[in-house]
């Protein structure tokens, strides 16, 4: 070991690589000189200290506050506390093969650890989180979850840079997303700050399960379900906050050509008043039998529409943007506006930030509609449309069936194409790059 590696860069170091240590001990792979395995053994349980010292470090206060904050309702009761954290490791037995970067699609590998969180009124409100190998729930049948869908979830993900350092992307955007869903869903708020270093803790545990790529990342998953076993329709006394992670895969791969969409204004995915702009699974589930209709028709994915006038609302999973040339024959981006019927996506708030900034054309949040989408498309003026969303980051719009018509939307035909340079500027932020202040990295 290297003379300057102090005490403090061990514990780091020890703490950093826990899990495996502990695989090489128990397979007596390290071998340690009198009275260091205690030392290893001591350190590996982990002192508040070291707890209390894991580093996230934001290269620069968030950029912008999102536009949703709220207070903690009074009967929440207590908040947990990251310095409450326990942490059970996965016997060897328990620990899973990493699969081949090149074999990842969407969610179907998870890592060894997953962090839990329980919510009990009766017993003061949050009690201390855990990590522990991931593990299969155990629930009651009238968990409120299995009947009336109290649950919502959000969608993060931590990127291995190029120097090698693990980064998330505006993860306190995510925490305030969830809460404000929470608070819709009748289930208990949270610290948002204490979560993200409680994942954060558990990304570290898991961390040879990021990705060595720029082409594939750690999705995140933190999950909240209300599990009173009660069959009332009424806010949930019980609740469980989760976190899983796994390896996915690029969505976009250059080159590959721009998404078909299937808009058929005889479906809807939200309406006002509704629930549209919040994360909850009941907003998902409706939508697998309409994404299986755009398969038979062709096409790649739904734009959803609302309205009589048919109003462009999302597209799959993604927030939509187009790109086109006004009546004053300028360039003009456009992307629906928050009014309920659309997720505040993460990824749609940084385009709007990153395009004002460049201050190359206009971007306004404003409604648009099919009739006249295809207008555009007839006169020429319709430039680039695109899908955006943490899983995609952008994906290019090329063809749109739309009452018995295919639009052309000629977004990869353009020179530069504004999509290319956003996918660009946002996976350079993410994957270190680009020193950016969204970017926050874990050590
Ligand atoms: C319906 C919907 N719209 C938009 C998005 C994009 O949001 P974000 O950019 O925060 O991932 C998502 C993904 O979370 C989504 O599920």
């Amino acid at each position: 070991m290297n003379r300057m590696f102090t005490k403090s860069h061990f514990a780091r170091h020890i703490f950093q690589h826990q899990h495996k240590l502990i695989q090489q001990l128990l397979q007596n792979q390290i071998r340690l000189c009198s009275g260091g395995s205690q030392q290893v053994k001591q350190a590996l349980r982990l002192d508040e200290d070291d707890i209390n010292n894991i580093n996230i470090r934001t290269v620069a206060p968030p950029a912008t506050p999102f536009p949703m904050t709220l207070e903690h309702a009074a009967d929440v009761g207590e908040q947990f506390k990251y310095s409450d954290l326990s942490v059970r490791l996965a016997a060897p037995h328990q620990l899973h093969p990493k699969p081949d970067a090149d074999d990842l699609s969407f969610g179907k590998y998870f890592t060894d650890h997953m962090l839990r969180i329980a919510y009990h009124r009766r017993l003061g409100g949050w009690q201390k989180p855990e990590i522990t190998p991931m593990e299969n729930l155990n629930l009651h049948p009238a968990a409120k979850v299995f009947h009336y869908a109290v649950e919502l979830f959000e969608g993060m993900k931590a990127y291995r840079g190029v120097d090698g350092r693990i980064r998330l992307f505006r993860p306190e955007m995510n925490m305030a997303r969830m809460n404000v869903t929470a608070h819709r869903s009748g289930l208990p708020t949270f610290d948002g700050e204490a979560l993200i270093k409680a994942m954060c803790r558990l990304i570290l545990i898991d961390s040879e399960w990021v990705p060595h790529t720029e082409s594939s990342s750690l999705y995140i998953r933190p999950t909240l379900i209300g599990i009173e076993p009660t069959l009332g329709v009424a806010s949930s006394d019980s609740a469980l906050l989760y976190t899983i992670l796994s390896p996915v895969g690029a969505y976009f791969k250059p080159g590959a050509g721009g998404l078909k969409l299937y808009a058929d204004p005889k479906y809807t995915r939200s309406w006002h008043g509704g629930v549209g702009d919040r994360k909850v699974g009941s907003n998902y589930g409706p939508t697998i039998h309409v994404q299986k209709e755009a398969l038979k028709q062709g096409c790649h994915q739904v734009l959803w529409l609302y309205g009589d006038d048919h109003e462009l609302t999302e597209v799959g999973v993604m927030n939509v943007f187009m790109l086109y040339i006004n009546d004053n024959g300028e360039k003009e981006m456009l992307t629906p506006p928050l009014d309920g019927l659309i997720l505040p996506g993460i990824t749609r708030d940084s385009i709007i930030r990153l395009c004002r900034e460049w201050g190359e054309f206009t971007i306004k949040e404003q409604k648009f509609t099919m009739p006249w989408i295809r207008q555009l498309a007839k006169k020429g003026r319709l430039l680039e449309m695109f899908g955006a969303g943490t899983a995609a980051v952008v994906s290019p719009i090329e063809r749109i069936a739309y009452e018995g018509e295919e639009i052309y939307v000629p977004t990869d035909a353009q020179d530069s194409p504004v999509y290319r340079r956003l996918y660009d500027t946002l996976t350079g932020i993410q994957y270190g790059k680009i020193d950016h202040p969204w970017a926050t990295v874990i050590d």
